[in-house]
């Protein structure tokens, strides 16, 4: 959560630079945002409230900037509150993303001393305790760098710092938890919350450990333990993604292009997944209990996947929400895989969970989409899911990567691979077919004869129940209209009581032993008046809408994720939301 982004560097033009950076980042926030440049040694600031859009800050001339874009946590969403907050003198910038903790604590002597606060957030303290050190220490090259450094280790939370001194045009970071990426260029150095943001510049980076803090200036680019004041050789990495990846590349927007992305990436994963499928398939093996967590969409993958290991290859594990893993981890121990599935590799819970199970001597798994994240390097194996960036705060690409990982890793276990390989390449035919045919336009009807409704329910049964849970996300974090998923059985036993005339019910119902089962249960709602959209492989009277998709045996579980992302994006097109960035929502959940 919250995005932050700086530069240091032999251009001038350095608030171009930071704002370019911001929107790549806006993703992970954006309640505000803002940027700083230095101007003759004193900062010059421009926040705002709202999205970026097409903003084009009026700031001088700078070889130095920073930049922030806020998912707000403390303090209301006000300009006053968005990052970057200054120093009383105007000679610091401070941008912030995490929890200050103890910032109440920490805010009373800075009080006492005079300085002087002008914003409601955790973040400002940090600002003026900088300053506070900055005023201590002994004037040299690192003063910066010991300076934050020393404020940080005050600092009680999961943070990551940033601090440009314009005087100096130095800029000092630190960080434990929440990501922080350096850049190495020819024009200067760069730090940004996420790489992708960095790809313009460079594909050179260095990921800052947690307990590291760093010194960048024009020519340096220095790392620290941020515990010892130590200074440490950084570990420059050539991450593999290339600029074009997060561009629109004529999409009209990320979710259009992501969701577009899936069969090609479905068929690359088809050739390439196997080896890591069959590694995730040997720990699996050799683990006396497998416990798989994520969280949203992670976490319905994690619970299909528990229905294609059991089904394909009658393996049983356990499935939690990563929130909820810490209570439930009685159970782990040496012996114990663990397997973590996010998108992201940064979210706090799955991040706190996987730690805690590692104490306890599990082994870990993680399917992770972003190279170098924070569960990507804690992981014991990383099967990496291969879907490229996703910018859409809503999962789309990432969590059918994610099930046809586990599809492959099933199979595997069943001595079936070859079978696998097949059934993920031919997924990716059909929702290339069900994106250029027909289907879209109706899918688009679907939308406008629904956008007005109140409530969704999505049933499903088996391995199509956690493809239920996943299509009312889609629906609602993008559309705001109340969606629900439910076990086909369970819809009876209480929900029921809020279908009536009209209220639309999407029914997944694959040709599969579940089919009789959840037709009866699609039966109830329509004698209730509900209006039903199947998405089947089979036509029924009963279906006011069908959508057919094709028999893929386990597979389909896959080709039943794109007709409810579809329906979630035109409901938000219809409803007038944007799709990338539905309200009070963003992509990487870095803090509880
Ligand atoms: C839903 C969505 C979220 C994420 C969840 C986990 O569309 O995007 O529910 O799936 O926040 O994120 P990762 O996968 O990054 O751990």
């Amino acid at each position: 959560m919250c995005g932050i982004f700086g530069y240091v560097g032999r251009d001038e033009n350095a608030a171009d630079l930071v704002m370019r950076g911001l929107k790549k980042l806006e993703y992970r926030g954006y309640d505000s945002w803002g940027v700083a440049v230095g101007h003759r040694s004193r900062v010059v600031l421009e926040r705002r409230i709202g999205k970026i859009g097409d903003a084009a800050p009026d700031l001088p001339p700078s070889a130095i900037g920073i930049g922030h874009t806020r998912w707000a946590t403390h303090g209301g969403v006000t300009e006053d509150n968005a990052h970057p907050h200054l120093d009383c003198a105007g000679r610091l910038a401070l941008i912030h993303n995490g929890i200050v903790s103890n910032y109440r604590e920490l805010r009373e002597p800075l009080l006492r001393a005079g300085h002087r606060f002008r914003s409601e957030t955790d973040t400002e303290v940090v600002a003026h305790l900088i300053e506070d050190c900055l005023a201590a220490t002994p004037v040299g090259p690192q003063q910066l760098v010991r300076a934050t450094m020393s404020a940080f280790r005050r600092l009680h939370g999961l943070n990551a710092i940033a601090v440009a001194d314009v005087a100096t045009g130095h800029i000092a970071a630190a960080k434990s938890g929440s990501p922080l990426v350096l850049g190495w260029s020819e024009r200067g150095h760069l730090l940004a919350s996420d790489f992708s943001a960095l790809l313009e510049h460079t594909r050179r980076v260095t990921f800052v450990q947690d307990g590291q803090a760093a010194l960048l200036s024009r020519d340096d680019c220095r790392v620290f333990d941020a515990h010892t004041g130590d200074e440490v050789t950084p570990a420059v990495t050539e991450v593999e993604w290339e600029v074009a990846a997060t561009e629109l590349s004529g999409y009209p927007d990320y979710m259009t292009k992501e969701i577009h992305e899936q069969p090609a990436m479905l068929r690359r994963l088809a050739e390439t997944g196997g080896e890591h499928a069959h590694r995730l398939a040997v720990m699996i093996r050799e683990a006396a209990d497998v416990f798989i967590i994520g969280c949203g969409s992670a976490g319905h993958a994690g619970l299909a996947a528990q229905y294609l290991l059991a089904r394909v290859a009658g393996r049983r594990v356990t499935v939690a929400s990563a929130s909820e893993f810490p209570y439930l981890m009685d159970f782990v121990g040496a012996g114990a895989l663990v397997i973590a599935l996010s998108q992201s590799g940064e979210t706090i819970d799955v991040i706190d969970a996987v730690r805690a199970a590692r104490r306890r001597g599990a082994r870990i798994a993680a399917l992770v989409n972003v190279e170098g994240s924070t569960l990507w390097r804690l992981a014991d194996l990383t099967v990496p899911l291969s879907a490229g960036p996703e910018r859409c705060v809503l999962a789309t690409k990432s969590f059918t990567a994610k099930l046809a990982l586990v599809l492959l890793t099933a199979y595997e276990l069943a001595g079936r691979a070859p079978e696998a390989i097949d059934l993920v390449a031919r997924a990716g035919d059909e929702i290339e077919r069900l994106l250029a045919d027909d289907r879209r336009d109706l899918i688009r009807q679907i939308a406008d004869a629904i956008h007005t409704r109140e409530h969704l329910f999505v049933i499903g049964r088996g391995p199509s129940y956690p493809l239920a849970l996943e299509a009312a996300l889609k629906v609602k974090e993008v559309s705001y209209i109340h969606a629900e998923g439910f076990a086909g059985g369970d819809l009876k036993h209480g929900v029921i009581a809020l279908v009536e005339r009209g209220t639309p019910c999407l029914v997944l119902a694959p040709s599969d032993e579940t089919y009789d089962d959840i037709m009866a249960g699609a039966m109830q709602v329509k004698a209730r008046g509900a209006m039903l959209i199947g998405v089947s492989p089979t036509p029924h009277e009963a279906f006011d809408y069908h959508v057919p998709v094709a028999d893929l045996g386990a597979a389909t579980a896959i080709l039943n994720a794109p007709p409810a992302q579809l329906l979630g994006y035109y409901l938000a097109l219809l409803r007038g939301h944007d799709p990338d960035k539905p309200r009070n929502l963003a992509k990487s959940v870095t803090v509880k």
